[in-house]
């Protein structure tokens, strides 16, 4: 049995405008998605997904990743994850060099899915990892971060920035431009997460802002004032030490950049009425800054507050399913059992 898990994450700032070769700082938290992985005698795959914030499910398919099973369980959720599962499976058998290994995979993740935490992202890095060493492989961490990349790019139709995998992989704050990501140093944040337990279309949201992008001057521009904050944003962490507890300086910086992207993400049609709901609760609770994360649409904000009063604040918000403090994930992914 091969165990990895990874690390789901935030963006600070720089979200959907990434996709267009803006720059985008995200972070990595401590929630994980662990993929336990075993080898088969035969070519067939058997994935267990469990607490993935929905119901559970167990299905094994022949080898060919064309095959969809035939389970009495939503299919947007199996699809979603066995898309995911499968391209990790086939960037491992690749990168193994053996196209017909099998497994047993279960999957587990307090990530809820599809809420912009990097869910998918966690399960491909880790997937990847752990498939690639149970078949005695190694892959170093920029290649399995550029795997887990083209795994989410072609399960996504083309609409993955690098920003999601390579955070997962590497852990940490890191900073993706294009095709360049790196990771940066940056203090230890307080983040706290607001959850309204719903989930967006990523896919959809993204074809939104291309189309509003192409329909409209004033839409590029906005995308174009992402990367200018992000790049704001870049100067005030480079001048922090990551050593030492952030400066209320540069709390009251960062938070005045995150509520200015939430403003120009919103005015790209990816907020939400729950998310804008609890973004307003956290910067009357006292929060530094506050704005969604991921793609939108529904799922979570973050915000910065070192106090209790943000998270309480949310925790009574209507539309707030689950409100906590997410400390950064200094490592990225990781082997549990080797
Ligand atoms: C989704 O977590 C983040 C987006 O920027 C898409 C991407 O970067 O792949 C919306």
């Amino acid at each position: 049995m091969t165990v990895c898990e990874a690390p789901g994450k935030v963006y600070l700032f720089g979200e959907h405008a990434v996709v267009y070769g803006e720059p985008a700082v995200p972070a990595a938290v401590e929630r994980r998605a662990t993929v336990r992985v075993e080898p088969r005698e035969d070519d067939h795959v058997r994935v267990e997904a469990e607490d993935l914030t929905l119901d559970g499910f167990t299905v094994e398919y022949a080898g060919g990743t064309g095959d969809r099973p035939d389970v009495d369980v939503p299919t947007p959720l199996v699809e979603a994850a066995m898309g995911y599962v499968d391209a990790a499976v086939e960037q491992a058998r690749d990168a193994a060099d053996a196209p017909d290994a099998g497994f047993d995979i279960t999957v587990e993740s307090d990530i809820p899915l599809g809420a912009g935490l990097g869910s998918s992202a966690a399960v491909v890095v880790a997937g990847i990892d752990a498939a690639t060493r149970a078949l005695g492989a190694r892959l170093d961490r920029r290649e399995l971060a550029e795997r887990a990349y083209r795994a989410e790019f072609e399960v996504q139709d083309g609409q993955a920035s690098r920003a999601d995998t390579f955070c997962s992989t590497m852990g940490g704050a890191v900073r993706v431009e294009g095709d360049d990501c790196e990771p940066i140093d940056a203090p230890n944040l307080p983040f706290v997460v607001g959850f309204d337990g719903g989930a967006g279309d990523t896919g959809e949201l993204v074809a939104g802002v291309r189309a509003l992008r192409e329909e409209h001057g004033f839409a590029a521009d906005t995308v174009e004032s992402i990367g200018d904050l992000v790049r704001e944003g870049e100067a005030l962490l480079a001048d922090a030490d990551p050593e030492k507890p952030p400066s209320s300086e540069l709390l009251a910086g960062l938070g005045e950049l995150m509520d200015f992207n939430h403003g120009l993400l919103a005015a790209l049609g990816v907020s939400a009425r729950s998310l804008d709901a609890m973004v307003w609760a956290a910067r009357d609770a006292g929060a530094h800054g506050a704005k969604l994360t991921g793609a939108g649409g529904g799922g979570c904000i973050v915000a910065l507050d070192a106090s209790d009063a943000t998270e309480t604040a949310l925790s009574f918000t209507q539309g707030c399913e689950e409100a906590f403090r997410a400390e950064l994930a200094t490592e990225g992914v990781r082997v549990v059992e080797a």
